[in-house]
This record gives C-alpha cells, structure tokens and sequence, in this order.
C-alpha cells in the first residue's frame, strides 16, 4: 500500500529541527538508533534563535551563591507553582552541565574577565544567571547542535511537512508528510517519534514567532490522542516591536532591560515603580507586559501605541557590544539610533508554556511511541516562563526525550503497522482544498483567526470573549473545512496555509476553552473577571484532549511535590507561593 508513496524507515523520527529537535535527535544517535529529523523550514533557521538574550543556567560565574536550588525556586515561583516540580528540578539541576556541553561542541559565549562564560540578569531570576553571546545565543546554539548533528550524520529532510502522526492499536508508528518544494507526499515508519515543533504564535495577529510557528506539534499530538496541558498560559513577551507596523512583533530582547535599559510611559515616568516597586524592568514578563498594556489604555503610551525603552544613557560602545542586533534592527527597520534615542516597545505573542503532557525523565506522552520537547511540551513552566528558562529547556528535555525515544524504540520488537486507511485519508485531506470549485481563501481565514485571538483571548480575558472566542473560532474551522486554493501542488503557500490552519484552529480552540476553563488570574493568564488567585486551582493542571467534535477540557491534580523540595518554599509570603 504505501509504495505508492516514497516511504523511510527511521527508529527515531523527530519533528522539528529547532533546539529541541537538534539536541533529541543528537541524542539518540549518540545513543545508537537511526534517526531522522524533519524540518518544516530550512536548517538553521529556527525560532530558538528568537530566544536571544541567554540560556538560564546556575553556573555561579557572576554572582557565587547561585545554585540549582535557587533557580528552581525562581522557576516555580515565576510560574505560580503551577510548574511540574519535577521537570523544574531537572531543569535546574542538568542546565549548568548542558551549557558547558555546548561549549565544548563550539559554542563561544561571553566572557567574564577571567575567561568564564559570562551571565546576565534577566526577569524573575534572582542572580545574573543568563549566559550568552551578545543579544544572538539562540542563533550561536543553534550553529553549534547543528554543526554537532549534521557531523553525527542525522538524515534531515528539509522542507518537509508532517500532517499526521500513524498509529497502530493505539502506539504512534509514524506520520505522513509532504514536501513543501513539489508537494509529494511521502511516509515516515518509526519506532518512536519525538515531537520538537516549537509554538502556536502565528495563530495570534502581534507575534514575534516566524512563519513555523502554527501549533504544529500540539495538534499532531492531539490528533494521535495524547493530551495536552494548561494551554491557557500564552506568554506576551512584553517587548516587540511596535513601528514600524511591517515589522511590529518583532522580539526587542529582554537583555536590553538585563543591560540596565528603562521603561519609559509618555510623560517620561518609569511606570513599573507602580505595578512591581522592587523589581521594576526585571519583574516577570506576564507583569511587564500586563504593565505596558495598561499604561497605554489608560492613556500613557507613546506615539505608536507602545512604551518607551530607553539604553541611550549607557556608553554607545557598550551598547553596540551588548545589544549589536538591536542596534541593528532598530538602525535598518526603524531609523532609529539606540544609542540616542528610546526604542518604542509593546507586547508580542511569544510562547506557549501550555503543550503536550509529557514523562519529566522521559519526556514520554501519554500516547505510545511519542515524546514531546521544548515549547511543543508543557508542564516545565507552568502559568509563565522566565525569560531564558527556554534555551535550557530545550537543551535538558531535548537530551531527555531523545535518550527516551531512543530507548523506547531499542525496546520495540518491529516497527508498527502503517494502516493504508489512514494514510490514504490523510492524503486525501491535504487535496481537499484543490478539489473545491468555490469557498473561502486561507489568507482570508487566518487573518480572521489572529483577529479573534488578539482581541478575545489576548492579554485580559473575560467569560464573554473568551466564549465569543471560542464560538468565532468554531465558524472559521467550518470555513476552512470549505476553503479552497488553486493552482498545483509545487510550491503553493495558499495550500501550505490551508493545512496549517486546521493546526491553528484545533491549538485556538484549546486555548480559549482552557482559559474558559480556569476561573481565576495567574501567570500569563488573566482574567478581568476573575481577578485574583484561587487557592485550589493552583492544584490542578488544565486538559485538552481531542473529540469527534473538537476539544474537551478537563482538569487533573498536579503530581506532589515532596518535602524537602517543598520546604525551599517556606519562607515565602504565601502570595508568592500560589
Ligand atoms: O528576550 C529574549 O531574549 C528572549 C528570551 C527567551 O524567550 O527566553
């Protein structure tokens, strides 16, 4: 059945090839599986480098009484001890080590006087604790795992669009895909697949993600019948940029605050004092973001809409040095000398803490044969993530679910059977939108969608947008299901969207639904209707799983956190706590 299609068998396939993807599939190479990565854009040319401003590790360079406790501790209260306490341990327990991992595969970071990678301060981290190079760490680790991996000699297929995951009595075997170039269809048959595939930014109308960014993974997952969690929590980087518009969302690094820079309203007040007195520019990004929002509603933003960040009192040597992308950025989209003059800012979609449930040793799903990293995964950072808490993400559960996945598929007697019933369906989705003689353009259909998501599920929700939301987004899946596009299938943008959608739509739908669900404010999630923290809701992980429908939700117990983990907390204001 499936020779009508260019099939590879893998023992490991991995979706995504940003740093997730690169680390899981490093991993289980070096762990001895066949491992394929599939990669929707080109290698090298991943949102991890959106993340520029460092990779959060307890390397104690800069200030020595940093530990893995205290960073653990700075995560969990960053996400309202909705984290799962496990993978936050991990976390901070393991980065230290895969930062000087990727050192000796060739990263060069920034150096202290006497030659350590040198770290910065960023939000919500207590110490500077962000090792970097210059505002350009996503793009330097991105460099490094893919030198590291392509010398391992992974099969990458580039270009490729994974559609659906195959399943076979209920374990994933597979997943059908096409190239992005010629539009052929062709079959992956793996013993284990390791979802990578980032976030769900492009479902919103202000985002700093790039165009990959379509909830890929989430609703493959979904699809194959795994779960996702508390999909609520979208964070709004509080600095994008705001003008010129072709380029508003454009990610303006938290690191220009880490470098001492200012937030500035209309009549030159630094307006944090108001919202977070004690950490002002360096509170949490959901603070921040809320912060900025407010100050332009209440009338204070500056001319375009935004607030003012303002570097130019710092030396323009150091600057250039410390922020040289911003610099650039700002010279060549928007005229404007940072060195000088004040950058205007406001917030931007930027990722999602919600995503696959995953094992927190494994990053196994609670679907056989699956496994989820990065952004695709959730739980690590529960109602809002700091600020350089991603990079090593990726890098600790990349490691973690190749060596899962790579373990899981040393263990399979055989590779699955493909079902040419589903294959054949899922071939016959993707030509759906050429087989329509009239319906609704995508373009069309997406810009609607980033409309409702901006206006309805953005950074204060109600009941009554939230349900408007949810019932907009049900009438524009019924229009894609309508959609149609022409021409053929080389190189077709339209069509790409057509099926990029139904990602969108399905991930959109989980999270208003989820944001429905949860009736209090916390992290990234707020609620004008639901102002303050409920007690008992910081005791339970939102669920989204797949109907014949849609989505359901639903909510489960958080995994308990044990003693001496919990006692670390103690001294907290129970404020701070939930
Ligand atoms: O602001 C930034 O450089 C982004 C970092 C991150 O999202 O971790």
């Amino acid at each position: 059945m499936t020779d009508r299609y260019e099939t590879h068998d893998l023992d490991v396939l991995v979706i995504g090839a940003g740093g997730a993807g690169l680390r899981a599939a490093i991993e289980a190479s070096a762990l001895g599986a066949s491992v394929g990565v599939v990669s929707k854009s080109l290698l090298g040319k991943a949102h991890t480098v959106m993340a520029e401003g460092g990779v959060a590790a307890a390397l104690a360079h800069v200030d020595p009484s940093d530990s893995w406790k205290v960073h653990f501790k700075d995560t969990m209260l960053g996400g309202k001890m909705l984290n799962n306490w496990r993978m936050a341990q991990l976390h901070a327990q393991e980065a230290p080590d895969r930062v000087r991992e990727l050192e000796q595969w060739g990263a060069v970071f920034d150096r202290t006087p006497d030659g350590r990678i040198l770290q910065r301060n960023f939000g919500g981290h207590s110490s500077p604790r962000l090792a970097h190079v210059g505002d350009r760490t996503g793009l330097e680790m991105i460099r490094t795992l893919q030198d590291h991996g392509v010398h391992r000699g992974l099969d990458i297929y580039m270009e490729c669009t994974v559609t659906q995951l195959l399943t076979d009595g209920g374990r994933v075997v597979g997943a059908f895909a096409y190239w992005r170039e010629t539009g052929r269809f062709v079959v992956f048959r793996a013993k284990a697949v390791v979802l990578a595939t980032g976030g769900i930014g492009k479902a919103y109308k202000i985002t700093s993600n790039s165009w990959e960014y379509t909830g890929d993974g989430h609703a493959l997952a979904l699809g194959a019948g795994a779960e996702l969690i508390d999909m609520e929590f979208v964070q709004f980087h509080p600095t994008g940029m705001v003008w010129p518009p072709g380029v508003q969302g454009i990610l303006v690094t938290e690191a220009v605050r880490g470098e001492g820079g200012l937030l500035l309203n209309a009549k030159g007040e630094r307006f944090m004092e108001r919202y977070d007195p004690k950490r002002m520019e360096l509170s949490t990004r959901d603070m921040v973001a809320r912060a900025i929002y407010t100050e332009v509603k209440e009338g204070r933003g500056s001319p375009h809409g935004g607030a003012f960040l303002d570097i130019s009192h710092k030396p323009a040597e150091t600057v250039k040095k410390k922020l040289p992308s911003m610099y650039h950025q700002f010279k060549e989209f928007a005229n404007i000398d940072i060195t000088k003059q004040p950058m205007e800012v406001g917030p931007t979609t930027h990722y999602a803490m919600g995503g696959v449930r995953v094992d927190a040793d494994t990053g196994a799903a609670t679907v056989a044969g699956l496994f989820a990293a990065g952004e695709a995964s959730g739980g690590m950072h529960g109602a809002n993530r700091l600020g350089g808490n991603s990079l090593s993400d990726l890098l600790v559960f990349g490691r973690r679910a190749g060596a899962g996945a790579a373990a899981y598929a040393a263990n399979a007697p055989a590779h699955g059977n493909l079902d040419s019933a589903q294959v054949e369906a899922a071939a016959e989705a993707l030509l759906a939108p050429f087989q329509r003689a009239s319906g609704p353009d995508p373009y069309s259909v997406h810009r609607k969608l980033q409309e409702t998501m901006h206006t309805l599920v953005g950074i204060f929700r109600t009941e009554r947008d939230l349900k408007k939301g949810i019932e907009e987004i049900r009438a524009l899946r019924d229009e894609v299901g309508k959609a149609r596009v022409e021409g053929s299938r080389a190189f077709n943008p339209g069509w790409h969207l057509a099926h990029d959608l139904r990602s969108m739509l399905i991930v959109s739908e989980a999270v208003a639904r989820c944001a429905l669900q949860r009736k209090e404010s916390r992290g990234a999630h707020a609620r004008l209707d639901h102002p303050g923290l409920d007690p008992e809701l910081g005791k339970v992980n939102s669920v989204a799983t797949r109907d014949e429908d849609g989505v359901r939700v639903s909510q489960s117990p958080l995994p308990q956190m044990p003693a001496e983990l919990r006692a670390l907390f103690e001294a907290e204001p129970a404020g701070a706590r939930t």
